[in-house]
């Protein structure tokens, strides 16, 4: 494997990624979008595959708007491996290869284990543990061969709840966990083909997702979420580009002996 010393190159340079292309699952909004604005203000062409149609195809076309990259929204269902493979095939064509990938779309709905039906279990399970595995493979295929004469980057989202319980997230905890299990592996699989694997772990964020899942939560949990950030070490909860920051180092060249790990951003959380 040849070794790239990246010393000489200045800090602006290392940063951009100018000439790669960016796919993200669930990049219509939240989280999976700040990336994307990020990863496009570096000089990223842009994929966002989301389950919502109409609002991936509204955020592409924002990012091209204000950042003047090419970006389109694709239909995806992360569940379903055809359409994971047809999200890889559109995106292939059109931008003309994939050099990173944000295995990014998850649900986190609230319930106790007691009340937890299987279906629930099923779905949590299937979009964000089997989603982020399809993810994963089609970018591996795609990138294996073409990643060997530039670091390709798979970026998996995971949480600080992939390191700790939470009462009412059996579901989302265990995905979490295993998120971090599927990082190291593949790290180490796809490191002699020169493609980079990290995981990236929040604490709460400020997300579209989170607050319609606020108005499902009893009053008393609701205002439980809502007092999280007075309690970390940094006291607030994040938003969604203290995020994207993180994802932006982690796919970018400043990152370049890093595999295998997680980047935490969870204001403290983690430190006690
Ligand atoms: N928001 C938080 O507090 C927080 C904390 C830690 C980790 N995370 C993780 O960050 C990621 C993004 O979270 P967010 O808060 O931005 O979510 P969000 O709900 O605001 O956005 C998620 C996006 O994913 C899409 N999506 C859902 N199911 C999909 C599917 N089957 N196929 C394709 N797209 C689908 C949705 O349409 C939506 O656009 C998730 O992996 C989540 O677990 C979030």
């Amino acid at each position: 494997m040849p070794v790239a010393d990246h010393s000489h190159r200045s800090l602006r340079d290392l940063i951009r990624l100018d000439a790669r292309r960016a796919a993200i699952t669930g990049g219509a909004q939240g989280i999976g979008l700040a990336m994307a604005r990020r990863f496009a203000e570096a000089g990223a062409a842009i994929a966002l595959g989301d389950l919502n149609e109409a609002l991936a195809a509204q955020s592409a076309s924002d990012i091209e708007r204000d950042f003047g990259v090419k970006a389109i929204g694709v239909p995806l269902d992360v569940r379903n491996a055809a359409s994971v493979t047809r999200f890889g095939q559109v995106v292939e064509t059109t931008l003309g290869g994939i050099d990173i990938w944000i295995n990014n779309a998850a649900i986190y709905p609230v319930r106790l284990l007691v009340d937890m039906s299987e279906d629930e279990w099923d779905l949590v399970s299937d979009i964000n543990l089997r989603g982020c595995f399809l993810g994963a493979r089609e970018a591996a295929r795609r990138m294996v061969g073409a990643a060997a004469q530039t670091t390709a980057v798979i970026l998996n989202v995971s949480s600080v709840s992939g390191f700790r319980g939470r009462k009412g997230s059996t579901h989302y905890t265990a995905t979490k966990h295993a998120v971090i299990g599927l990082t190291r592996s593949m790290a180490l699989e796809l490191a002699p083909h020169n493609i980079r694997v990290l995981a990236i772990a929040p604490t709460l964020v400020s997300t579209p997702g989170i607050i319609e899942r606020r108005a499902t939560l009893s009053p008393e949990v609701a205002a439980l979420e809502e007092s999280v950030g007075t309690n970390l070490p940094l006291g607030r909860i994040a938003v969604p580009d203290d995020v994207a920051r993180a994802a932006l180092f982690c796919a970018s060249d400043m990152a370049a002996l890093m595999t295998g790990s997680t980047i935490f951003v969870d204001s403290g959380a983690t430190a006690s």
